[in-house]
This record gives structure tokens, sequence and C-alpha cells, in this order.
């Protein structure tokens, strides 16, 4: 269902201040906080006392104290305070923490095995989103109500777009090929048309341009990461010379059907222009909430919890990526179920790349 050994988008760095939060991620209820010394904090939210949601709570210099009858908790889950009686902490009263990183602009938590996490890197390729300069840059959060697979299907579904995004960024691609390519942990589509139509957005980008070149490269990383090259520039321009962006998808399990869809994208043109930040941005809410996740959210109530392959889809030519995706990602989970099963509990050796 998830693989848990790598790192997930949890927040975006702003969101983790001094205040309690609560998220959910694969199922469980987290508590997540800025300590008082800056460093990010996640523990599981439910007080092991008698179960109370301790984000109702306050945050204690580095540590927590529940709103029930004030047991307090450390950055690691020990309870280091019962202000009752003699003042006896049982074992039981710990919590569980979970490893995190800071970085690009985001706050990282690994749901595993918390001694894998240190010897694990970061998502590839996200470097844009905070080292290069000359860009600018809009983001966003979505809670879609959607198991992530169907997301992911989305995001490596180059199919979909001239025809659910008719009114935005599709334009006619639908006899483009797709260039596809596999390794155990990431997988690649790759369309790219010559001369063609503007789409609706890429017009209002490129105003008076006729004919251009358009490209989209998605790349999926293992396990949650997918980012794109796209743009569309005026035919025979080159790449460098029209409206480009580089966008990043982070999809982080809520539930088995929610999911927690943080993007960012960042453009390399018309860089202190307020009116393209503003069209940008409109457009993003477009394509994403008006057009993408009301269908996600459709399918997944129409799916509930069948299996994709299980209920036998009808596939066609144009689902290489999605499938290639959803069979690399199922077989990564399949070899981290394995290992934790032997008793030496080390992961795997990868699969070897097919073909
Ligand atoms: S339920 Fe948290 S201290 Fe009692
Ligand atoms: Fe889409």
């Amino acid at each position: 269902m998830y693989m848990r050994n790598g790192w997930y988008a949890l927040a975006w760095s702003e969101e983790v201040t001094g205040e309690l939060h609560k998220r959910a991620v694969m199922g469980r209820d987290l508590l997540f906080y800025r300590a008082e010394d800056g460093q990010p904090v996640a523990m599981d939210n439910t007080c092991p006392h008698r179960f109370a949601p301790l984000h109702y709570g306050q945050r204690v210099g580095n540590s927590v104290r529940c709103a029930y009858h004030g047991l307090e908790f450390d950055r690691t889950g020990m309870c280091v305070l019962n202000p009752h009686g003699e003042g006896f902490i049982p074992p039981a009263a710990r919590l569980r923490a979970y490893p995190l990183r800071e970085c690009h602009g985001l706050v990282w938590i690994w749901m595993g095995q918390p001694e894998l996490a240190a010897a694990t890197e970061l998502p590839p390729g996200l470097d844009f989103l905070h080292v290069k300069s000359g860009l600018t840059r809009a983001k966003g959060y979505l809670l879609v109500k959607a198991d992530y697979r169907l997301i992911a299907d989305n995001l490596m579904d180059q199919a979909h777009v001239p025809i659910l995004h008719a009114r935005s960024i599709g334009t006619d691609t639908t006899k483009v090929p797709i260039e596809l390519t596999r390794e155990p942990r990431r997988v690649k589509v790759a369309q790219s048309t010559y001369g063609v139509r503007p789409a609706p957005f890429a017009r209002q980008l490129l105003p008076g341009v006729d004919l251009v070149d358009r490209w989209g490269d998605m790349q999926w990383d293992a396990p949650s990461l997918f980012h794109v090259d796209s743009g569309s520039t005026p035919a025979g321009a080159g790449r460098e010379h029209g409206a480009r962006m580089f966008t990043a998808h982070l999809l982080t399990p809520a539930s088995v059907d929610s999911t927690h869809y943080f993007f960012i994208s960042c453009r390399t043109f018309q860089l202190d222009d307020a009116a393209t930040t503003e069209a940008i941005r409109s457009n993003v809410e477009q394509v994403f909430v008006r057009e993408d996740q009301w269908m996600l959210e459709a399918i997944q109530q129409t799916m509930g919890s069948a299996d994709f392959f299980d209920a036998r889809p009808a596939l066609i030519q144009t689902d290489a990526g999605v499938v290639a995706t959803r069979r690399a990602l199922q077989r990564l989970i399949e070899l981290e179920q394995q290992a934790a099963d032997t008793p030496a509990s080390h992961p795997l050796p990868l699969p070897k790349e097919t073909p």
C-alpha cells in the first residue's frame, strides 16, 4: 500500500510554527510543531494516557503538554512530566516520534524504519526550488480525496492533457508519441511536438504567437516526487526562449483514500511581472482544482477500495508511463515488506532494470 522507507513532504516550512498542528500521514494522526530552538518536531498525536488528541494541548519549550491531564512529552516522544501525585511515569507513556529533515522550503518526514532515515538522501532534482536564481515561484497545497496512486497516474499520463485540460494547457497532441524511460526507482515520460497551435494558457503567455513548439517531460522518483520540465516556445526558437516552467509535485498519502498534494512551479520568463504570476496562479488552480481534482475524486468514489490491476483496466498504448510507475512502486513496496520480514531487516537489493 505504502512505501514507508522514503522521505515525504509533511508541510511547507512556514506551516511548521510554534503552534501545534495535526496532519494525517499514511493513516496515522500526527502532531507537528517547531520547538523553541527552531527544530521541527513530528510525533503521534494521540496521548498514550487516555488518548486525547495532543494538538489541543500546548507547546512548552521544546516539549508538548496534553490538554487533558497535563502529561508532558519531549520531542523524542518520552513522557518527561506527570504533574500528579508522586509524578510516576509509566513505561507506556511514550509516543512514536518521526525523523524529519528541513530542506528546499519543506519539512520532510520518514514513516519507515527510523534507522534507515539518516543514510537516505532526499528525493533528487529539487535544487531548483531554492538554489537556482532567475526563477519566480508559485506554490500551493491541496488535500485531495483520492488514493495517492490515482494522482500519480494523472501526473504520468500525457493522454488526458488534450482532453481534460482542453481549456487550459491542452492542445491536439493525441497522435504525438510519448517516450518512456524506466529504472527501478525512476520513470520518465516525455512528449515534444513542433509547430502546433498553442494551448489556451500558452496563448496567454505568448500573445500573438500562432505556432509553438511544446514539451512536457515528467519524471517520477520513488516514492513520491514528480517533476516536470514543460513549456511552449515560438516555433523553432528553442526551449530557452519561451514560456518554460519547472514544476514539482509531491504526494504524501494521508489515508487510503486521501492525499496531501504539494506543488511548486518555477518559471524562467517574465520574472518580475506580477500579472504573469497571477496568470500562472490562476492557471494552476484551473488545471489542478477545476480540471484534475474533481475527476480524481470521482474515480476514487467509483473505485472505492478496489485494486487498480485487479479491477482489470482496459489499458491503451498511452498508459505505458502510468503502468510502469505503478509496477515500479509496487515492486519497491514488496521489496520493503520482504526486507522487513527478514531477521536482519536490511533492505534487499534493487530489482534489475527491465526492458
Ligand atoms: S489524556 Fe493526555 S494527559 Fe491524560
Ligand atoms: Fe492533469
